[in-house]
């Protein structure tokens, strides 16, 4: 298990390349099984999320080639069950669903287990599966999803926490073949979504409202290779903002979306710090004082709960006090125990955290708890006085493409190392 030291030092400066979302390429890579015919797919970061989604499609039948960020599928015959020892490491292998129940009439899944930032049911799913027509049982430790056929219908896709990510894609994909017409509504707006409806649309799909809370797909046929560059990742592209406001002169952000992050520049603005944008390029400088702000998690284009730990960690070293309050994953606050043990003072109440601003913190051994609070911690250790050891760094390997030798090029003094 690899561990990553790091010496809080002197200032971030200089420009970074983002990489291609990962959460666009996952639904995106998934949705190549709609189709017996090539599909190109530019721009997948080579994160260990994508890697396993790579996995399951070779298991189920897939040739894939990948050369840097460009990977070739060709899904000419595939079987309909995906392998329990690869599905279960990564919970948004779920997405495979909808495209195997459409393409195959048949998807056998292992259900995801528990997750780290909280309970995560895919209820939803199931449901807009079952709308479509489809038989859901659970056998065994998998979801059983079967169809003689998938007939259009009106699904409505919200749940208690509002509207659901993986769960649109999935019942989109799933409506791509199926007859008539399919209404969502209630689905989410998030700019992943959007990109998978662009990417089903050059396969041939029908799809209209993408962005939007109301989802319309004609069922076609059949769908056809396609050609595909993966939005930039706009949480990636988040965190370095939120390290060039903590911890540097001046960081560029190179090859991104600012439209996508404007709840997170709003912020950072509202803060005190300066974010200009030209283009794809965003360069952020820090605020001469600052302050802090109150927010609350909501889906998009409202504050991302992807976020969420790295703002807080901007926030424990920011003048005054700041609210964080998160309505989507109300657990994620894992991380909140390993920033106190580097002298940050938080507070929690319920799913909301008091971050009440410090001079300093300092470098400790810390436990990542999932992917976005190791980004959290590796902020919080680059502005730390002294040594801080974050373990379990492959939770940060998942959805973060060589972060490490990212933040060495602005300067920063991280070291890998075999724990
Ligand atoms: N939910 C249900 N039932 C369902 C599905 C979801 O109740 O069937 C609830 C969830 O428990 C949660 C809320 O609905 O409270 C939203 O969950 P959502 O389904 O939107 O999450 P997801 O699609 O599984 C994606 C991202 C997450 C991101 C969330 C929210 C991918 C691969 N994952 O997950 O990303 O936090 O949307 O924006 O796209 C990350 O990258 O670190 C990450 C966790």
């Amino acid at each position: 298990m690899e561990k990553l030291i790091i010496r809080g030092n002197g200032p971030l400066n200089g420009r970074v390349n983002i990489s291609g979302s990962k959460n666009s390429s996952l639904p995106i890579l998934a949705a190549t099984l709609l189709t017996k015919e090539e599909c190109v797919i530019r721009r997948v970061p080579d994160v260990s999320d994508t890697n396993y989604l790579l996995q399951i499609l070779r298991s189920l039948g897939a040739e894939v080639e990948r050369a840097s960020g460009t990977v070739t599928v060709k899904c000419e015959t595939i079987k309909s069950e995906a392998p329990y020892d690869l599905v279960r490491k990564m919970r948004a292998s779920v997405c495979v669903m909808g495209p195997l129940l459409s393409r195959l009439h048949e998807a056998i899944v292992s259900l995801p287990g528990g997750c780290v930032i909280g309970d995560r049911p895919v209820d939803l799913h199931l449901r807009g599966f079952e709308a479509l027509g489809a038989n859901v049982r659970v056998e065994g430790g998998n979801v059983i999803v079967k169809a003689s056929e998938l007939v259009g219908s009106e699904i409505n896709m919200r749940g208690k926490h509002g509207s659901t990510v993986l769960g649109t894609d999935n019942v989109m994909m799933a409506a791509a073949l199926a007859k008539g017409t399919t209404i969502l509504e209630g689905a989410a707006t998030e700019p992943e979504v959007v990109d998978l409806a662009n990417f089903l649309n050059n396969m041939g799909a029908r799809i209209e409202g993408a962005g939007t809370p109301r989802i319309v797909i004609h069922g076609v046929d059949e769908l056809h290779g396609a050609e595909h560059t993966v939005i930039p990742d706009r949480i990636e592209a988040g965190t370095f903002l939120v390290a060039g406001a903590m911890a540097g002169t001046e960081v560029t952000l190179r090859r991104t979306r600012p439209d996508h992050l404007t709840a997170v520049t709003d912020v950072l603005t509202q803060c005190g710090h300066s974010v200009v944008t030209k283009g794809d390029t965003m360069t952020v400088r820090p605020g001469s004082t600052s302050t802090g702000a109150d927010i609350k998690t909501e889906a998009y284009p409202g504050f991302p709960t992807d976020m969420q730990a790295q703002m807080c960690a901007l926030f424990c070293l920011t003048p005054g006090i700041s609210v964080v309050t998160e309505t989507i994953f109300p657990q994620r606050f894992m991380y909140v125990a390993e920033l106190t043990r580097m002298g940050a003072n938080i507070q929690m109440e319920g799913a909301t955290a008091i971050v009440h601003g410090v001079e300093q913190m300092s470098g400790a051994p810390v436990m990542a708890s999932d992917l976005r609070a190791s980004a959290a911690l590796l902020l919080a250790a680059i502005k730390a006085d002294g040594v801080t050891e974050i373990n379990r760094v492959y939770h940060i390997d998942r959805g973060y493409e060589h972060i490490d030798d990212k933040l060495i090029d602005l300067g920063a003094d991280i070291q890998r190392l075999n724990a």
